[in-house]
């Protein structure tokens, strides 16, 4: 495999990143996905969901395009990504639905900005806005949307090597699940924290207009702010180029590098939207009953495609921002133009899901770091 430039410069990007930056809270604009323009620097999945076992084809760009389940609305220049809610599904196939992944990885210094008008729902239905490393456990998983069914809360956590843990937050949220992030962990369950807000997901998310979710990838540790509409913070309301994390009080999810050496477990992350159906979360018997009846494929993925009218995301835009005076956006291959990109291997079919069952891709020396990740935990 030819050494990429990316390779090359990414030490060199993680170094400015993380040396003059530690207490970063200064960030300024580097990546937009906005507009007509918002579906360009993305990879569709095309293919069927083989990381969650849900019961979907994350469709090509040429056919979500065609079929309108990734566009741009052009009166409001708002983004859709949504689950086809037109075809009856024959008995052992899947429903379309769409996973992207963003074309350039943001290493830790940089903080992300997702304004959605509304979030997928409904029962079978498992969407995410999270992002990964291409390497998985070893880079590292931050999701900061999730959530299944008609669950009315959203859920952000970390997923880690062994190593990591949810050590003296300061967030406003009280509602922790669990605070181990190794994906070894409870089944890969991660250090989850719920937003108490019944604003967060669901039907309770579009009534209030949606909102804006603010994740920040830093060296002194991972925070998720979540505001809906009413209150987004006048520095994001106004497109402002630059923001201070400072002025937006206290996250509702918080995982401060005391207790995870983010520097060691995460590495450069990619964007990723996707929406799946039933699978090992949302088709789980015992989490799927709690908010739905039936059955979740039979039920739900066969049954009227109107049952996913609800199941989409509108976005107003994502923008990615750095530590003040430095670039943290690493593209998988700057020389590529043109033919030359289509050299390179997608990204998103490696690494694994927001739930996905982790393991396969850890290695003896992963384990060896974790093991010295964990003592390093021990002796702070
Ligand atoms: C993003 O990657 C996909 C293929 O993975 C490619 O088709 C697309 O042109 C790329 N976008 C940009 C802006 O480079
Ligand atoms: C999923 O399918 C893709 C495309 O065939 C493949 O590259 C990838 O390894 C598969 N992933 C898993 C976890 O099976
Ligand atoms: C795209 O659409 C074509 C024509 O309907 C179909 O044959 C193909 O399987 C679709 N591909 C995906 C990944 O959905
Ligand atoms: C977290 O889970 C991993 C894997 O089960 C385990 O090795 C580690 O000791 C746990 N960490 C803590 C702080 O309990
Ligand atoms: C925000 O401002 C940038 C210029 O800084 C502009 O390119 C972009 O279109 C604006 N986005 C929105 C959503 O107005
Ligand atoms: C928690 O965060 C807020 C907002 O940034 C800050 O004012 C406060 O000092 C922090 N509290 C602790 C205990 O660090
Ligand atoms: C929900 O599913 C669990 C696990 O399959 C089962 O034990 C339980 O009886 C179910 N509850 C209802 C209300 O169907
Ligand atoms: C699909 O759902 C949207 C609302 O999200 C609705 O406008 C549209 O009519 C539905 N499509 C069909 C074929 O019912």
């Amino acid at each position: 495999m030819p050494i990429s430039l990316a390779s090359l410069l990414y030490p060199l990007a993680v170094a400015l990143a993380t040396l003059p930056c530690a207490q970063a809270t200064q960030y300024s604009l580097a990546k937009e996905y906005y507009g007509s323009s918002f579906f360009d620097a993305w990879t569709f999945y095309n293919y069927y969901d083989n990381l969650t076992n849900g019961d979907t084809i994350f469709v090509s760009a040429q056919n979500a395009s065609a079929d309108k389940l990734a566009y741009v609305d052009p009166t409001t220049s708002h983004a859709f990504i949504r689950v086809d809610n037109f075809t009856t599904v024959p008995y052992n196939d899947k429903r379309n639905s769409v996973r992207i992944t963003s074309n350039d990885s943001y290493a830790v210094g940089s903080l992300w900005v997702t304004d959605m008008y509304h979030v997928p729902y409904g029962c079978s239905v498992w969407p995410s806005w999270w992002s990964q490393a291409v390497q998985w456990p070893q880079g590292g998983e931050i999701d900061t949307f999730e959530g299944v069914n008609l669950q009315t809360n959203n859920q952000m956590s970390l997923h880690t090597e062994t190593g990591c843990t949810q050590v003296l937050p300061n967030e406003t949220s009280t509602m922790v699940t669990s605070t181990n992030c190794s994906y070894a962990a409870n089944e890969n369950q991660g250090c989850v924290v719920i937003d108490p807000s019944l604003a967060s997901f669901g039907a309770g998310f579009a009534s209030a207009s949606g909102g804006a979710f603010v994740t920040e990838f830093a060296t002194t540790g991972i925070s998720i702010w979540y505001f809906p509409r009413s209150q987004i913070p006048s520095t994001l309301s106004n497109n402002e180029s630059t923001i201070d994390t400072t002025t937006f009080g206290i996250p509702v999810g918080n995982w401060p590098a005391t207790g995870c050496n983010i520097q060691e477990l995460f590495q450069p992350q990619q964007l990723i939207f996707d929406i799946t159906l039933c699978g090992d979360f949302a088709g789980n018997s015992a989490i799927f009953n709690q908010t739905c009846t039936g059955v979740c494929y039979n039920d739900y993925v066969l049954g009227p495609p109107s049952g996913y009218d609800n199941a989409y995301f509108e976005v107003g835009y994502v923008r990615v921002f750095s530590a003040a005076g430095i670039s943290t956006v690493v593209s998988p291959s700057t020389s590529a133009s043109g033919s030359a990109a289509g050299t390179t291997s997608n990204p998103s079919t490696q690494g694994n899901s927001a739930s996905g069952l982790g393991g396969k891709y850890a290695s003896v020396v992963a384990s060896l770091f974790a093991a010295i990740g964990g003592l390093g935990v021990m002796l702070l």
